[in-house]
């Protein structure tokens, strides 16, 4: 039930999930070491029955919507079924808000290594993000000023450019942060549409550089068991249309700013928006003499079906070295990122040898798993002792994986 408080009075610090502010990505019942954490299809809530405070899940929260914690009696804590019929928090009652000696958690924050493989911190010389600017009871409007289609025509799947602009309104962000986006509507229970989460796909200064913008690469999904309602109303967009935003979120899947530090990214499909970001921020600043190396290895079902692959090919050799693997193309075998890798087994080694580089996982879940073994893999065949290596990495925010 998170920590205990020895009073008089049995009272419990209650850890609880903030509904306006959770996007729903499970990252903290995957975390959760003790199964406390469960949801419905509306909200995810901890069991205090269950919950033991370790909070291991709070630092891989990419909102900070798990952050949340009210001193109950013990006989009074809130049951997992008031929670799923939550909107908001409750407020904390004031008579049991008595001032109590509890670890500064987030201070102390586990080295989550058991319950999670990358890294719970920033690299060292990342800029300090700004985090939930935006609120749900608060949140900005942006306007919509560019949506094309990244994917060909005739391909099967509809992956989007979507630009925003806030106007006047201040929304700073950096390569790697998410937005949420609020769809209009409700869904069949009569609630609001909870936010859907999407990687920035633009620099910190911009889609366009000194302007107040960014873009989304978002991929339209069949509309399935409520799936898809953010998406289809993302990618039917025109410009002019006004989008509800809150957000900014994410504190450490971000991107080193020393000049030699390396970026290593491996993405499937839409995860190449925060690769986009990095990628096209380095670019930026390539007059400005940094020698840091970008290696990408991008996997697609086909090259038509690779968001960026025109302006992806025409960057200079010499300024990142690109890895495509394509799984669906007609009479050639199928290949995945994890088999490109191996066969770059060399340079790879040589990357993850050097305490410069970074390594950034974004994509489908499931080729988590394949990428993390055939970096194990490509590490133990060059001699590199991967425990070690592995936690070094994570330890100095070098290793960062976000699936979905
Ligand atoms: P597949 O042809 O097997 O679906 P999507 O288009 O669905 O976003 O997927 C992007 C790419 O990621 C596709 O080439 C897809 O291949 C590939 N992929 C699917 N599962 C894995 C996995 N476990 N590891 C690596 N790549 C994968």
């Amino acid at each position: 039930m998170g920590a205990h408080i020895e009073t008089g009075i049995d009272i419990v610090r209650q850890h609880l999930i903030d509904p306006e502010i959770c996007i729903r990505c499970n990252t903290c019942e995957e975390t959760c070491p003790i199964d406390a954490i469960t949801h419905d299809g509306v909200n995810y809530v901890v069991n205090a029955q269950v919950c033991n405070g370790c909070i291991a899940c709070v630092p891989p929260c990419p909102t900070g919507a798990i952050d949340n914690w009210r001193n109950v009696l013990r006989s009074e804590a809130y049951s997992i079924d008031d929670q799923f019929g939550w909107d908001a928090l409750p407020a904390q009652h004031e008579e049991i808000n008595a001032p109590v000696e509890v670890p500064a958690h987030n201070d102390e924050a586990p080295v989550a290594s058991d319950t999670v493989g990358g890294s719970t911190v920033a690299p060292w010389s990342a800029a300090r993000p700004y985090v939930q600017l935006y609120t749900h009871k608060a949140p900005a409007l942006a306007t919509v000023v560019g949506n094309f289609r990244l994917t060909d025509a005739a391909a099967p799947s509809d992956i989007r450019h979507i630009v925003l602009d806030f106007g006047a309104l201040p929304f700073p962000v950096l390569e790697g942060q998410s937005i949420g986006i609020l769809p209009p509507g409700t869904s069949a229970d009569g609630r609001a549409h909870h936010a859907r989460q999407y990687s920035i796909a633009s620099p910190r200064d911009g889609e366009r550089p000194g302007y107040n913008n960014l873009s989304l690469t978002v991929k339209r999904v069949q509309h399935e068991d409520g799936n898809g309602v953010c998406s289809n109303y993302l990618c039917d967009l025109k410009k002019g249309d006004v989008v509800t935003v809150i957000g900014p979120f994410g504190n450490t899947f971000l991107m080193p700013n020393h000049p030699d530090s390396h970026l290593l990214m491996i993405c499937t499909g839409t995860g190449s928006a925060p690769m986009r970001a990095m990628t096209e921020y380095r670019r930026r600043r390539r007059a400005t003499g940094e020698t840091g190396k970008l290696m990408l290895f991008f996997g697609a079902r086909t090259r038509g079906e690779l968001p960026y692959f025109g302006p992806l090919m025409s960057l200079p050799k010499d300024f990142i070295d690109t890895n495509l693997a394509f799984s669906r193309t007609p009479g050639e075998a199928k290949r995945y990122v994890q088999d490109v890798m191996r066969e770059r087994a060399d340079d790879v080694a040589q990357l993850l040898g050097d305490g410069n580089t970074h390594v950034y996982v974004c994509g489908l879940r499931g080729m988590e798993d394949g990428v993390m073994q055939t970096l194990e893999f490509i590490a133990r065949s060059h001699s590199l002792d991967w425990p070690a290596l592995w936690e070094r990495l994570r330890r100095e925010g070098r290793l960062h994986l976000e699936t979905y």
